[in-house]
């Protein structure tokens, strides 16, 4: 199916290279980029090579006529209008990739992904949005989201143009911890920690968005309502996010009350055994540092050897996350399952 992408920043980009060099995804054609303040040429330069992932080995060129990319032997129209009214979203593009961050809020008409389907000549069916949808727009995620095969062939089914989001890289990392937890053992309550890489909606010196983004700072993170609400779930969580200057790679720990008593062996178990036993990878190094997990697909990489128990009941699981490919891997797979529920 014919996509398009909106916006062209760190998202856009992994979804570029991961669309170009993995098979599972080649049901999925990008046939359209807009971007805002890009140029072509600068985008071709950022799908080239990117400070946080290094060289990407996609063969890629611009045709300046015609204002097209070509990767790895394929078109991507390129155009950049601010206004979602105002793209020209080639026709025969079915489904559009959010990605700019601005548009998710369908209660406010200033960031509205509704408004993409009032462009002219559209014929967009349905928007996901690489982020949590606010509003009454509902999150999913591939493997996690109990109902997930009804849901979205209702929400794909209705002849209706649809929006759904896909929460955030740290609820991805988050979900496959947690959910297996809950199930085997039950929490009680549980905490979360991120140690999140650097994003450009930081400050790069102290400004409206918060202090120097060299400084390691505070924030609020958003993942453990967004746990419980893809899950359907009601686990008593809170959490927090430091943000660090790392550029890519980030920490996740999960320290909770479990119901039944655990050993280290147990939680192995439950790990290898879970229904995400194929998105959780494990450290191969002692304490690996946050650059260990660049490039990784997997939802989390789990460090085995830093799980702690307390008291057999108390768990306190760490793992890391690449919170650009790994997100966007996961994403791919959900949007695959869109695509498979619309044709
Ligand atoms: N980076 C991560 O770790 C991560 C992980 C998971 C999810 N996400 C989510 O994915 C979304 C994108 O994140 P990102 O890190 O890729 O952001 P980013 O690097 O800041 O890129 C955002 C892009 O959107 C463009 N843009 C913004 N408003 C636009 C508009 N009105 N029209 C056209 N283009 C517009 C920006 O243009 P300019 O270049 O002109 O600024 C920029 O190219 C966010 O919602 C974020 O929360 C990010």
């Amino acid at each position: 199916m014919k996509v398009g992408i909106n916006g062209t920043g760190l998202i856009t980009r992994a979804l570029v290279k991961l669309i170009a060099l993995n098979e599972e995804f080649k049901d999925i054609e990008i046939a359209q980029i807009n971007g805002r303040s890009m140029t072509i040429d600068r985008l071709k330069d950022l799908l080239l090579y990117s400070s946080s992932q290094g060289h990407s080995n996609l063969d890629v060129s611009v045709n300046s006529n015609s204002k097209e990319l070509i990767v790895n032997g394929k078109k991507i129209k390129y155009t950049a209008d601010t206004k979602p009214e105002d793209i020209k979203w080639l026709p025969e593009i079915e489904l559009l990739i959010e990605a700019t961050g601005t548009f998710r809020d369908d209660s406010k008409n200033s960031k509205d992904p509704n408004r993409h389907f009032k462009a002219e000549n559209n014929n967009l069916k349905g928007i996901v949005i690489t982020a949590p949808g606010k509003g009454s727009i509902v999150d999913y995620m591939w493997v996690a989201s109990p109902d997930l095969e009804e849901e979205i062939t209702a929400v794909t089914s209705t002849g209706k143009p649809f929006v759904i989001g896909a929460a955030s890289c740290t609820t991805t990392a988050t979900i496959p911890i947690v959910d297996t937890l809950d199930d085997l053992f039950g929490i009680e309550s549980c905490y979360l920690t991120t140690v999140h890489a650097v994003t450009r909606s930081q400050d790069i010196l102290d400004g409206s968005k918060g202090w120097c983004a060299m400084d390691t700072q505070l924030h609020t993170t958003g993942a453990t309502k967004a746990t419980n609400k893809v899950l359907k779930k009601s686990i008593p969580m809170d959490g927090i996010a430091f943000r660090t200057s790392d550029k890519a790679g980030s920490f996740i720990q999960i320290d909770a009350v479990l119901n039944k008593e655990v050993t280290k062996e147990d939680l192995l178990e439950a790990f290898e055994n879970s229904k995400y036993k194929d998105s959780f990878a494990y450290s191969t190094v002692t304490n690996p540092p946050s650059s260990y997990v660049r490039g990784n697909k997997a939802m989390v990489v789990l460090i085995p050897d830093e799980f702690v128990i307390i008291n057999k009941k108390r768990v306190i699981i760490k793992g890391l996350y690449d919170n650009e490919e790994g997100y966007t891997h996961h994403l791919l797979h959900l949007i695959n399952f869109v695509i498979s529920k619309m044709t």
